[in-house]
């Protein structure tokens, strides 16, 4: 009977034993896991942000040509904002009957210029950049470059727009 007793307390222990390690191993491997998303979780965004910018790139140099249609009915002193690619553009329709188109995306930091056909200007709202609506220079305050012209074909279907 104590044999049989004795038995059955060993028995017993095994698998508390291996209870425990079941339990052990078990956490190690929600931990493992756990830790394998979070640090993937912090790594993407990590990659995004320095794939974004070759990302960009290549999409930028993709793009040669944008044909918006019906454009070329756009009022004489009028502005249409497009996208270039990726990037917003600008085509102004000048009273003098030019037609010019800029990348729309400011030299000093990036931020998208507005054309202000009562001053015949480009401005840019962020901290007060002013360019040539013809040529793109930069002309007062903090750009340092002019903003990228773009070649204009207009025809009878719309605008053609393409990198010089
Ligand atoms: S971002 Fe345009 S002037 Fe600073």
């Amino acid at each position: 009977m104590s044999d049989l007793r004795g038995s059955t307390a060993m028995v017993e222990e095994v698998a508390a034993e291996n209870g425990d390690r079941n339990t052990r191993r078990a956490f190690l491997a929600a931990a493992g896991a756990a830790g394998i998303c979070y640090t993937a979780a912090l790594a993407y965004p990590v990659y995004r942000y320095l794939a974004s910018p070759n990302e960009m790139a290549l999409n930028e140099t993709a793009v040669t040509e944008v044909t918006l249609k019906d454009a070329q009915k756009l009022p004489s002193g009028s502005v249409l904002m497009f996208k270039f690619g990726t990037r917003p553009a600008l085509l102004i329709h000048h009273e003098d009957g030019r037609w010019i188109s800029l990348t729309a995306v400011c030299t000093h930091l990036g931020c998208t210029v507005q054309y202000e056909p009562q001053a015949d200007r480009i401005h840019c709202a962020c901290h007060g950049g002013v360019y040539n609506p013809y040529t793109g220079a930069n002309v007062s305050g903090p750009p340092p470059k002019p903003l990228t012209l773009y070649k204009v074909k207009v025809n009878l279907d719309g605008v053609v727009v393409s990198r010089v």
